[in-house]
């Protein structure tokens, strides 16, 4: 359990947080535990009050409620459920049900709230719920009037294709002003993602080089161990593809690819980002590697004969003066050999070969720029050195930054958190934008279409193996 800190941020308005879903697996990991570090952390607002919610069927007393949100703060959080900071937030702790057709208990506890609090709140409404339920939440809020003084966080995912995502963004509208509206994707939630931009904007150190006259080639590639889990109901409709690349993996393509923004408010950051969307190149079938982990079909949820894939491998190209001719790979799927997130950047060879081939020497001698993000993240340059001896021969070395050496370690968020946070802010630079995620379901639609068929592959390995001819004359840089 890590120690109390204090960090110095501004602090948002007095709020009333309503979190629905609040039994599920998202609040029961994520939500109530990084709410609780936000706590210890001095970073919710002075006067606050959270709700929980789920529907009726599953309602539970608000007594039941706290006694829960104990039990998965400590087996989920960073911090004891003790203290005087516990205290305060328990007793925040209220519970009341909303079913799509009816608001009356939690209109009720909401006044209540607000009430205790006093003057004019600020609502958070945060959906993690399942994506079918996202239609009939978000009518209720408009037709109850609970779209007030609320701002609203939606999980992905943002539908399952252009129509889908589009019928979800016109709800939306119908609903709210886009100024309320916080899409999450939690991957921009990460330090090490953010530091992206740090990386290449507050330093002349990389940017100069980040083009396609020195960078041959980008990975960004996230294996996990993990299996579907318990979800195979919603990974058989979702697969690897819509789960992850959509979401997670173009998300941070958009921070490595692209222009600098004028400033870090949101309307110049994610215009850029927008750009490199605008950018893609439709995904080519023929460009994609579709896997599936042996015994997929007898998870419970998952049809027999299913061609969902549990792993993808693509490579897509970025149609701009920037990154003309450098390919992107992305990879990511489940049950494989190692849980990583790692963005590499390859950059070409020095065009003179001045040195003689050292016995140690990789066969490539391109530079290598590698982003672990995986918290708590690290940054590692590999580059060429002098061996010691009279020789003039040359190996392998790194040098690597360690965000858990460094010194802001003791203030690190969690992704949720982070992003929780600047929803209560009002900050929106680190959300996605309606157009941006429609952009990137036009860019998916190719291989919606017409994917290529699953290729089975044993658990703990890392997918087919007919990924090393997507990624020729390179190779994946995982797991060396
Ligand atoms: C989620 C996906 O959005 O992200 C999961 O639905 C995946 O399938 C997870 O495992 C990975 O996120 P994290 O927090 O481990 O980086």
């Amino acid at each position: 359990m890590s120690n109390v800190t204090v960090v110095d941020s501004e602090r948002p308005d007095d709020h009333v947080i309503v979190l629905f879903g609040a039994t599920g697996d998202l609040a029961k990991r994520k939500i109530l535990p990084g709410l609780f570090h936000l706590a210890v952390a001095g970073l919710l607002p002075t006067n606050y009050r959270i709700i929980g919610s789920t529907p009726l069927a599953y309602a539970m007393s608000t007594d039941a409620f706290r006694s829960y949100a104990r039990d998965v703060v400590r087996q989920f959080g960073t911090n004891e459920p003790s203290g005087e900071t516990w205290e305060t937030f328990v007793r925040s702790l209220d519970f009341a049900p909303a079913d799509p057709g009816d608001a009356t208990a939690l209109r009720r506890a909401l006044d209540a709230a607000e009430a205790s609090i006093g003057g004019e709140v600020r609502r958070l409404m945060h959906l993690a719920v399942p994506p079918d339920a996202v239609f009939s939440m978000i009518e209720m809020l408009g037709a109850s009037g609970l779209n007030e003084r609320t701002r609203v966080i939606c999980e992905k995912p943002f539908g399952t294709d252009l129509d889908s995502a589009r019928r979800l963004n016109d709800v939306i509208k119908a609903n709210f002003d886009e100024t309320q509206v916080f899409r999450i994707d939690h991957f921009l939630g990460k330090e090490s993602i953010d530091n992206i931009l740090a990386l290449r904007f507050a330093n002349r150190l990389f940017e100069p080089l980040w083009n396609r006259e020195h960078i041959a080639f980008v990975q960004i590639d996230v294996p996990e161990t993990l299996s579907i889990e318990n979800r195979g109901a919603f990974y058989e409709e979702t697969g690897a593809f819509r789960d992850m690349v959509v979401s997670h993996l173009f998300q941070v393509l958009g921070f490595i690819a692209m222009e600098q923004p004028n400033s870090l408010e949101a309307g110049p950051l994610r215009d850029e980002v927008h750009k490199v969307f605008e950018s893609l190149a439709p995904v080519d079938p023929a460009n994609v590697v579709r896997g599936q982990y042996e015994g997929y079909v007898d998870e419970d949820g998952v049809s027999r004969h299913s061609q969902t894939e549990t792993f993808v491998a693509l490579r897509v190209a970025v149609e701009n003066t920037r990154w003309k001719g450098v390919p992107f790979y992305l990879r990511t799927g489940k049950c494989l050999a190692q849980s990583r997130q790692v963005i590499t950047v390859g950059f070409n060879e020095p065009v003179m070969r001045l040195f003689p081939a050292g016995d140690h020497e990789p066969s490539w001698r391109g530079n290598r720029l590698v982003v672990d993000f995986a918290d708590p993240g690290s940054i590692r340059a590999h580059f060429l050195a002098k061996e010691p001896g009279p020789r003039m021969s040359l190996d392998s070395a790194e040098m690597t930054f360690h965000y858990r050496d460094s010194f802001c370690a003791a203030n690190n968020l969690e992704a949720y958190e982070h992003l929780i946070l600047e929803a209560m802010l009002g900050h929106r630079s680190l959300f996605t934008r309606s157009d941006g995620i429609e952009r990137l379901w036009e860019v998916a639609a190719p291989l919606l279409k017409d994917p290529p068929p699953v290729v089975r592959y044993a658990k703990g390995t890392w997918g087919p193996s007919a990924i090393d001819r997507l990624v020729e004359p390179y190779e994946w840089c995982l797991p060396q």
